[in-house]
């Protein structure tokens, strides 16, 4: 009988984003800089049945660990992704990405005329309202923002 199952080779060491809301896995490798420059394997899945019920993406990345900002951002575009930690091919780590608190120096508050986008020195910051839907407010301004414009601002 013809072989109906393609074998994606397992990781011996990386990082496996499982998980990601459908369509939201083209964020996240921006987020992670993930682009035709990259000298390590990356394998994407997108639009794939999720046993949990529903659709979801997948990344799984060979010989890269993410950092903290990486993993904020990362909660914000892809609210419920896991994170799995491979070495020697076994999961030694797996956690739910969390929204952090307050929003530091990741999104860019959207009015020009914030203290945080003038000349001076001042990293932007947000403070969480909701989680889910995600909505944060900027603590200079009191700008708010939802979703889709924390994805343009990221
Ligand atoms: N060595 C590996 N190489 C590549 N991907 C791996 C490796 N080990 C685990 N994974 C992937 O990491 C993710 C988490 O693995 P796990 O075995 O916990 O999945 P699971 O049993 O489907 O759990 P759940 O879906 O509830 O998180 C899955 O997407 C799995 O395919
Ligand atoms: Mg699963
Ligand atoms: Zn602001």
């Amino acid at each position: 009988m013809a072989e109906r199952t393609l074998l994606v080779s397992k990781i011996n060491n990386g990082t496996v984003i499982d998980h990601i809301p459908p369509g939201k896995s083209f964020k996240v490798l921006s987020i992670l800089s993930i682009d035709s420059r990259i000298s390590y394997t990356v394998t994407i899945a997108v639009h794939v049945l999720s046993k949990k019920g529903g659709y979801k993406d997948i990344i799984k990345i060979e010989d890269r660990f993410l950092q903290r900002d990486e993993l904020d951002r990362i909660s914000m575009v892809a609210p419920g992704a896991t994170i799995s930690i491979i070495k020697d091919y076994e999961i030694v780590e797996k956690f739910t990405v969390k929204i952090p608190d307050e929003i530091v120096g990741i999104v860019n508050c959207p009015n020009q005329n914030c203290i945080s986008n003038s000349r001076e020195p001042i990293k932007s910051r947000f403070v969480v309202k909701s989680q889910k839907p995600i909505l944060i407010q900027c603590f200079y301004c009191q700008r708010p923002l939802t979703d889709l414009e924390i994805i343009t601002n990221i």
